[in-house]
C-alpha cells in the first residue's frame, strides 16, 4: 500500500486525476470503476478538464458502477448512476454502451451475476477509485461483509443510510437496500485507488490505516491488496500517525 498525502483538496483531485489520466494512456480500452460521493466531484473535474483540452482521450475506456440503490424507479433522481452520468461521464462525452449500471429494478440475482459477467468479459476491473464510508465500508460493503465477497444486494447500515440521508433531504428517503461491487470484486482489480478528504473522515481513514486488517473495517482491505494507493489530503491524515 502506497500513501500519497495531499496539501488540500484541489491537491487532492490533481493528484487522484493524473492517476486516472496514467492508466488511461496506458491502456486506452481500460475498464474503469468510479466511486459516486462528494470526494470525487474534483477528480472528475479534472478528468473532464484532461478530456476537453485534448489531453486525454476516453474514447474506448468503459466504466462499470460500483454500487446503486435498489428497489427504485429507473429514473428516479436517487440513482446513483445518474450522478455519476451527470458528474462525470455526460460531461466527458461517454457513449451509453461504455457504461455498464445495475439496473435499480433488476432481479437482485440476476443483477449481480450480469455485472460480475461483464467485469470478466472485459477481462477485468483495471483500476478502481473508492471513496471511504465513513464507517469505513468501500461501496456498499459494510462493516462485517466477506473479503472475499462477490457483487451483491445488501442492506445498509442505519449509519450509511444516516451518512447518506444529507444527500437526500432526509433519512426516510434513503433506500434501505443496494446493489454494491464485493470486497473479492474489489480486490480482484488490478488496481484500487483510495480518496479521501476532511477531518471528517479523519478518524475512519486513522483505523483504516492501523487497525488490525479485518472485516469490521472494509477499507482495511487496501492492505493486503498487491497494488493499492491511498490518497488523502492533510485533514484526513491528522490522525494517521
Ligand atoms: C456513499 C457511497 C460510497 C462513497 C461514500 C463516501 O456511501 N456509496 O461509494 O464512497 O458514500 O462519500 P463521500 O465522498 O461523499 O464522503
Amino acid at each position: 500500500m502506497k500513501i500519497i498525502e495531499a496539501g488540500d483538496y484541489d491537491d487532492l483531485s490533481r493528484k487522484s486525476a493524473g492517476i486516472v489520466l496514467a492508466q488511461v494512456k496506458a491502456k486506452p480500452s481500460s475498464l474503469l470503476v468510479l466511486p459516486t460521493g462528494n470526494t470525487p466531484l474534483g477528480l472528475f473535474r479534472e478528468l473532464v478538464k484532461a478530456a476537453k483540452s485534448g489531453a486525454a482521450n476516453f474514447g474506448q475506456v468503459a466504466f462499470v458502477t460500483l454500487d446503486e440503490y435498489a428497489d427504485i424507479a429507473s429514473d428516479d433522481r436517487r440513482r446513483l448512476s445518474s450522478w455519476l452520468s451527470r458528474e462525470l461521464l455526460t460531461p466527458l462525452g461517454i457513449a451509453a454502451d461504455a457504461f455498464h449500471a445495475f439496473d435499480p429494478r433488476g432481479n437482485p440475482g440476476a443483477e449481480a451475476e450480469r455485472i460480475e459477467g461483464v467485469i470478466a468479459a472485459r477481462g477485468g476491473i483495471d483500476l478502481a477509485v473508492l471513496g471511504l464510508g465513513p464507517n469505513g465500508h468501500l461501496g456498499f460493503n459494510e462493516p462485517g461483509s466477506p473479503f472475499d465477497s462477490r457483487t451483491r444486494l445488501v442492506s445498509l447500515t442505519p449509519e450509511s443510510i444516516r451518512s447518506n440521508a444529507a444527500y437526500w433531504g432526509g433519512e426516510v428517503d434513503v433506500p434501505s437496500t443496494a446493489y454494491t461491487l464485493g470486497l473479492g470484486t474489489i480486490n480482484e482489480c488490478r488496481s484500487v485507488v483510495l480518496v479521501v478528504s476532511g477531518a471528517r473522515k479523519a478518524g475512519i481513514l486513522a483505523r483504516t490505516l492501523n487497525d488490525a486488517v479485518s472485516i469490521n473495517v472494509p477499507a482495511t482491505l487496501f492492505r493486503v491488496h498487491p497494488s493499492s494507493i491511498v490518497i488523502a489530503d492533510r485533514d484526513a491524515l491528522a490522525f494517521a500517525g
